[in-house]
């Protein structure tokens, strides 16, 4: 597929990714992930679905909009954004169909600037770790607090080090698929705790060109999470290991941490 003269392209997190996401993610159970959040969210006092007053749902970073839709499709009302103009652009084409689609649109996670407007926010599948400065965390944590309801609900997740460590500390993998294939690169950075993950992916329409994006991601301990959600003026409900709702060990791979606006 590779021919010698190839053109090595840098491109931004998701620019190349976005077209193949849902193929690499496909081991990934969103409609598990997706009952979760709502079981989770309804069993902490989200409004219960109703055609008047459904629940208002705002999902942050929400790559391909696998889980708004869902949600959508179930009755809630979801505003779904994401840094990444080609991820939402896949995130409308899914959900064209639909009556009651989520509202996607491109936003930064600091660009969060609505008041009071939301019985839930979601942030799922490692999206917090893109956030690299603890202080950026603060902002954004504090931004989903004004955007939330009196008593509105934060869920999200993190990956954990015992992950990255484990598995990500230095590792290679690639697949081929019909039309495309990648190879993904990891490698953490255990003094900075940093994750860095390098995808390098071919197209078969595409010969002369290798597409080259290197996505980096801050671990954060669960106990400086911790520290953040009680800082940020939110009570912390429920901390589950993945998406089992049982409490997490010291390996766990990913944390969800449910909160509540104080
Ligand atoms: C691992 S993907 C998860 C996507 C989706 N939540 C899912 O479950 O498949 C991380 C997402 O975070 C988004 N993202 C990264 N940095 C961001 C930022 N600063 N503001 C908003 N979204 C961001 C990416 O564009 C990407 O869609």
């Amino acid at each position: 597929m590779i021919s010698s003269n190839s053109d090595l392209l840098n491109v931004s997190p998701y620019e190349a990714l976005a077209s193949i996401y849902d193929s690499v993610m496909s081991h990934v159970d969103y409609s598990s992930w997706a009952q979760f959040a709502f079981d989770i969210l309804s069993d902490n006092g989200m409004p219960a679905i109703s055609e008047d007053n459904p629940p208002y749902i705002l999902e942050y970073a929400c790559g391909t909009g696998i889980v708004a839709t869902i949600l959508s499709m179930n009755g809630c009302r979801v505003d779904a954004w994401d840094k990444s103009p080609e991820m939402i652009t896949i995130a409308r084409s899914r959900s064209v169909v639909l009556e009651n689609a989520p509202q996607f649109s491109v936003k930064e996670f600091l660009q969060l600037d609505a008041i009071e407007r939301y019985d839930a926010v979601l942030c799922l599948y490692d999206s917090v770790n893109y956030l690299m400065e603890l202080e950026d965390v603060i902002d954004f944590f504090i931004k989903v607090k004004t955007a939330l309801k009196p008593s509105g609900l934060f869920l999200f997740d993190i990956c954990t080090e015992f992950n990255s460590k484990r598995y990500f500390s230095s590792s290679e993998s690639n697949e081929v698929f019909e039309d495309f294939s990648y190879n993904r690169n990891s490698r953490y950075y255990d003094d900075l705790m940093i994750q860095e993950n390098v995808f390098t992916i071919m197209f078969e329409e595409q010969p002369d060109k290798i597409f080259v994006e290197t996505h980096k991601q801050r671990i954060y301990t669960v106990k400086t999470i911790r520290r953040i959600i009680n800082k940020t003026g939110f009570d912390l409900l429920e901390e589950s290991d993945n998406i089992s709702r049982i409490v997490p060990t010291k390996s766990s791979l990913r944390v969800h941490f449910l909160c509540r606006k104080k």
